[in-house]
């Protein structure tokens, strides 16, 4: 299973994802392909955001070696799933789509807890410490749920 991760900047939000469903799967003893993206420019080659690292590290993820990198076209062909943030993300990368195999292969991540309402991972950048566990907190039952799945899909 190839799972690519996306956000905006790809500091925040997509990397934390990325680094939470490494540890799953790899405390799962299951072979997944992880990576995260960010739709835009601006933080190419950056660490993660130090408040979404800090957060991470106080439930044991660690994502400090991550480098943000910029979403782009042959990731639909590397990944089987591209799991969008929020609708802004998504509408941005199904613009970048080729082909109705593609756009199948994008899914806003929330919506593999709560289907078809199309909910939001909320953006944490400009806002304070408690915006970095909410989005902790979603992004942890959203990839338990995809292991779940994941496994009954044997
Ligand atoms: P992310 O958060 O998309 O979760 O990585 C953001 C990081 C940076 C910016 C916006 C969102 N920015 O505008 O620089």
């Amino acid at each position: 299973m190839k799972v690519l991760m996306v956000c905006l900047g790809n500091i925040c939000r997509s990397p934390l994802a990325e680094g939470i469903l490494r540890a799953k799967v790899l405390k799962e003893g299951l072979t997944f392909h992880i990576d995260s993206a960010g739709t835009s420019a601006f933080h190419i080659g950056s660490a993660p955001d130090k408040r979404m690292c800090a957060t991470a590290k106080s439930f044991g993820v660690n994502i400090d070696n991550l480098k943000a990198r910029q979403f782009k076209p042959s990731d639909f062909e590397e990944f089987d799933v591209i799991y969008a943030m929020d609708k802004s993300n998504y509408s941005t990368i199904l613009h970048l789509a080729k082909s109705e195999y593609d756009k199948l292969k994008v899914k806003l991540i929330l919506n593999e807890l709560h289907p078809n309402q199309n909910l939001e991972v909320p953006d944490p950048y400009y806002g304070g410490e408690q915006g970095f566990y909410e989005v902790f907190n979603l992004l942890n039952e959203a990839t338990d749920q995809l292991i779940k799945k994941h496994k009954s899909n044997g």
